[in-house]
């Protein structure tokens, strides 16, 4: 038998969930007594938080178990979490020399998992239990100005060409009360902005303290009144999703911005039906077009796959056109990544890898167009900006605007202040600020 770790590093690979997820495994471990070791090669534990979503994804952890060995032969106790964990669990316990593998719905029990392995045995969990994990969890006790809240997890749309349905399990809400609190802890710790989190977040759906049935915007409305909390985000949504309630609430909750991200993938509807997508191209730009009529200055953004399985160049082209329709303030396009299990893995006519290249190339220079408009289109504005970090320069500060732009500027401001500023300068990913003096009386 080995002594305990006392030390611990947590590595996430993944979406916001994912760091959410591993913020809480942290808490977890510190619970435990553990302390963190700010670097993988001093820690006696490191809990690899994977990602199964492509394939170079699952490729880094391999890797990175590799990585790991130390000069002398030696290696920490090596945790592997997360949706890799929990697609191919035996499989990592066979190819690598791991200690625990946990899934994303089971880390609630990686205490005893390291417990368990600390006798040279190889534990794992990654049942998906049909309690939830979240009430096993430590307690929110820190926070930095911006927060994850996980509100709703697992997905049911199945998607013809995605992993998460079947490494996060089906959709599951969270209950009201459960969030307000866990909301009301991190606003105590120290968050100033909350960005609500789920694989489909706007499918939320459960009873407030009144036992009315509510949906993601009732509880934005309700974390609208909450004290000390300024700014209310959330990703990501399915279009399907997207009720008129959610789309009026952000006409008129002042804390929620005007950010939304809302992935389409594909500009084409023959593309959009073989991914099982559920919504038309159309169906999406008139979605659009309703949330602009409340909030037109809305920040939009987006998910995009080029080289689905038989997608071709006329299609390609229709999803050019429908970046050109909307206008993106940034968007995170992808090329098509098979993924075992998945359907469309065995779809005919798989698409060249030189034009997947071109085609990605081709919608990448569009997005950052459209992105650079976008920022230069904000200067000249007042806006406010929350400031998450220290910036290079000496005086500087770096934080985000209401559209999720990065901003820098010279202030006296700490981190966790929103300032007044005029936004003076765009670059091609940040925008410069200059803090508003008030005027004198
Ligand atoms: N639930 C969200 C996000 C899912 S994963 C949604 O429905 O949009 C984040 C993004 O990864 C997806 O939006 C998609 O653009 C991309 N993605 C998922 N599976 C992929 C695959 N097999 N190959 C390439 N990109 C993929
Ligand atoms: Fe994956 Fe589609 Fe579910 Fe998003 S909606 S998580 S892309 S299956
Ligand atoms: Fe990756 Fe799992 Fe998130 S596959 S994108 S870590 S839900």
């Amino acid at each position: 038998m080995s002594t305990p770790p006392k030390s611990f590093h947590v590595k996430s690979f993944g979406c916001q969930m994912n760091v959410y997820d591993g913020e809480r495994m942290a808490e977890l471990m510190t619970a435990q007594g553990m302390t963190v070791a700010t670097d993988a090669a001093e820690a006696d534990l490191v809990v690899l938080n994977t990602c199964h979503i492509r394939e170079r994804a699952t490729e880094k952890v391999y890797s990175d178990i590799g990585r790991l060995r130390r000069e002398d032969g030696s290696r920490p106790m090596i945790a592997v979490a997360g949706c890799v964990a929990q697609a191919e669990g035996a499989e990592i316990a066979r190819r690598a020399k791991v200690d625990v593998v946990v899934g994303p719905q089971a880390y609630h029990n990686l205490p005893s998992l390291v417990a368990e392995a600390g006798s040279g045995q190889l534990a794992i969990d990654t049942d998906m239990p049909p309690e939830s994990k979240f009430g096993a969890l430590a307690p929110r006790r820190r926070s930095g100005p911006t927060a994850f809240l996980t509100v709703q997890e697992g997905c049911d749309k199945f998607c013809t060409y995605c992993v998460v349905p079947y490494t996060r399990g089906a959709e599951v809400s969270r209950p009201w009360a459960a969030l307000m609190d866990e909301a009301r802890a991190l606003v105590d710790a120290g968050a100033r902005e909350i960005t609500l989190l789920g694989q489909n977040v706007n499918a939320w759906t459960g009873e407030d303290e009144a036992g009315r049935t509510q949906g993601l915007d009732g509880l934005i409305r309700a974390l609208d009144r909450l004290p000390g909390l300024a700014r209310i985000r959330y990703t990501t949504s399915h279009p399907n999703d997207m009720t008129q309630g959610l789309i009026d609430a952000h006409g008129d909750v002042e804390k929620l911005m005007p950010y939304l991200h809302l992935p389409v993938q594909s500009g084409s509807d023959r593309v959009l039906k073989a991914m099982n997508r559920s919504h038309t191209r159309d169906g999406y730009l008139r979605l659009l077009d309703r949330v602009r009529a409340v909030r037109p200055d809305i920040a939009l953004s987006g998910d995009f796959i080029v080289g689905f399985p038989g997608e071709t160049d006329a299609e390609f082209a229709d999803t050019l056109r429908l970046v050109d329709a909307v206008g993106y303030a940034q968007a995170f396009s992808f090329k098509y990544s098979p993924r075992p299990g998945t359907p469309a893995a065995d779809y005919a006519g798989p698409v060249p890898a030189d034009v997947m290249d071109d085609r990605l190339q081709q919608l990448q220079a569009a997005l950052l167009r459209d992105q650079q408009a976008f920022n230069a289109a904000a200067v000249g504005r007042a806006t406010q900006v929350l400031i998450e970090r220290r910036g290079k320069l000496p005086g500087q500060m770096l934080g985000k605007s209401p559209w999720l732009q990065s901003v820098h500027l010279i202030t006296d401001a700490r981190i966790g202040d929103l300032v007044e500023v005029d936004l003076v300068a765009a670059g091609p990913v940040s925008l410069s600020g200059r803090e508003r003096v008030a005027a004198a009386a």
